[in-house]
């Protein structure tokens, strides 16, 4: 098959490419990694999602069978100030590669996030539940959700959440380097969410792309916890010597005052997979122990906090 992974670059869309280079993933190899496929990875500096005229020609020259659209605008702080690049990459780039894919017959696997629900419920929510998102990262990343639905007839739209991997910067790795050089954290404990590692999410899109299972999916680690007992999970993993501590969203907000609301309870059920091609996450903490017993031995893991 013909592959196109836009966001070549960024954490997931690297993850990716290492999955294909590997003929494998964490969790196994999914039926696509066992044939020969030409998978081309993309990222903003060779073609800008954005510009429909740059991917009408990019698609002219190149046919897929398939693209995973991993590029976004992913700074959910940074969408509140920088509104418009926001809405042109998560939905403009979203309508244009959903068109594009459209005229090419393709499939669209496109990611998008927990934070396009309001975060109001207690139990987790499922792909029957209806979106109201609060922040402007959720906001556009949702236009850019209806966009795929309405411009793409073989789409995939795949929400994660709390995703951590390898490659990039994270929530993981922003810990690890502020607890070696503080020796302390004060982090959130009254919102809730399912962290996920980069490889279980990379295990499953690559499961969906032979798939014809089409509609909405929720993708995250299983098991749901707080910001605060996440960050205290990778602090002990790491080998940190630092005290975390948690606060409210409340007490956030007034140090920080630039944020943007996050929802409280953005945990999500993984029903669509569940029915369909298989939900294979591992609970958030095994796959955090995995992540942590490889990136120990990385030059990375041991320059953080210098
Ligand atoms: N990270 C999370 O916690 C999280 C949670 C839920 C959902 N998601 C979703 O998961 C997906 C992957 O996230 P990620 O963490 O891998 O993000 P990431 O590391 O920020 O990667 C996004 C990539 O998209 C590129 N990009 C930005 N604007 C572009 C444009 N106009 N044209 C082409 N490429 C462009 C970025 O390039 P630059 O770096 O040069 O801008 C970057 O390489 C996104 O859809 C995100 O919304 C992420």
């Amino acid at each position: 098959m013909n592959i196109l992974i836009t966001g070549g670059k960024g954490q997931l869309g690297t993850e990716l490419v290492k999955c294909f280079e590997r003929g494998s993933t964490e969790l196994g190899t999914p039926d696509i990694l066992k044939s020969e496929n030409n998978v081309r990875a993309i990222d903003v500096d060779e073609l800008d999602i954005t510009d429909i005229n740059a991917v009408r020609e990019f698609f002219r020259e190149n046919a897929f069978d398939c693209v995973i659209n991993c590029a976004a605008f992913t700074n959910v702080d940074g969408c509140e100030t920088s509104f418009d690049a926001a809405f042109k990459v998560n939905a403009i780039g979203a309508r244009n590669l959903a068109m594009a894919c459209r005229d090419c017959g393709g499939k669209l696997i496109h990611v998008s996030t927990d934070y396009v629900f309001s975060g109001d419920g207690s139990t987790p929510r499922s792909e029957c539940d209806l979106p109201a998102p609060k922040s402007a990262y959720g906001s556009t990343k949702y236009l850019g959700e209806q966009y795929v639905r309405e411009f793409c007839p073989k789409y995939f739209i795949v929400r994660t959440a709390w995703l951590y991997g390898y490659y990039g910067k994270n929530f993981v790795k922003t810990m690890i380097n502020a607890g070696r050089k503080f020796g302390k954290l004060t982090v959130v404990n009254d919102q809730r969410g399912n962290p996920t590692n980069a490889a279980d999410l990379a295990h499953h899109l690559i499961k969906l792309i032979d798939s014809e299972e089409y509609g909405v999916y929720h993708a995250t680690g299983a098991g749901e916890c707080s910001w605060y007992d996440f960050a205290a999970e990778i602090i002990r993993l790491a080998g940190v010597n630092a005290e975390v501590s948690p606060c409210t969203s409340a007490e956030y907000s007034a140090a920080h005052p630039e944020a943007a609301d996050r929802p409280f309870y953005s945990a999500l059920d993984n029903a669509m997979l569940r029915v369909t091609v298989g939900d294979e996450f591992r609970p958030w903490q095994e796959a955090l122990a995995c992540f942590m017993k490889n990136f120990r031995e990385t030059e990375e893991f041991g320059n953080l906090g210098k």
